[in-house]
């Protein structure tokens, strides 16, 4: 079954997403290294390459759908954050509006009667709930640790060890 044209574009914008998200995570790890919070900015590496591997899925699976690839522009990240809650909170509203975006498209072959592409974009529904949690709780914890700078330094050692509570 062909894919209809409306839906490869969407298909495509996620794509874009995601590399977007890719690159954002790098712009704020790079933010962290700055700082000299690397177990922050680790934590960020690691999440821009997840961010690649969801938009290699959605390459991988329009190629299997046998979709001719068409690049779009990578918008570029901001470089000025103004803490490492302030990283957190712009990295779970990203994560949140991303999910919308799955949403919205979810609705959309489902009402086109699209299944195939449908069960593909449930893997991302559950990535997304993840994400979302896990920028969430780090948002949550930064906020308790306020000001105090030794508390903001055990939570970058706790990120570089890549545990999340
Ligand atoms: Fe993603
Ligand atoms: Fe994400």
């Amino acid at each position: 079954m062909r894919i209809p044209t409306e839906i490869i574009q969407s298909l495509n914008e996620q794509l874009n997403r995601e590399l977007y998200a890719e690159y954002f995570y790098m712009a704020i790890a790079g933010y962290f290294f700055e700082k000299e919070l690397r177990g922050f900015a680790h934590f960020f590496l690691r999440q821009s390459q997840e961010e690649k591997e969801h938009a290699m899925r959605l390459f991988n699976y329009l190629v299997e759908k046998g979709v001719p690839f068409t690049p779009l522009p990578i918008e570029a990240p901001s470089k000025n954050y103004a803490s490492p809650l302030g990283c957190f909170e712009a990295a779970y509203e990203y994560e949140q509006r991303v999910t919308l975006t799955y949403y919205n498209l979810l609705k959309k072959v489902r009402e086109m009667g699209e299944y195939d592409v449908e069960e593909f974009l449930w893997w991302y529904i559950r990535e997304q709930r993840e994400e979302e949690s896990l920028m969430q709780s780090w948002v949550d914890q930064l906020k308790l640790a306020g000001e105090d700078a030794a508390a903001i330094l055990l939570l970058d050692q706790k990120a570089g060890k890549g545990e999340k509570d």
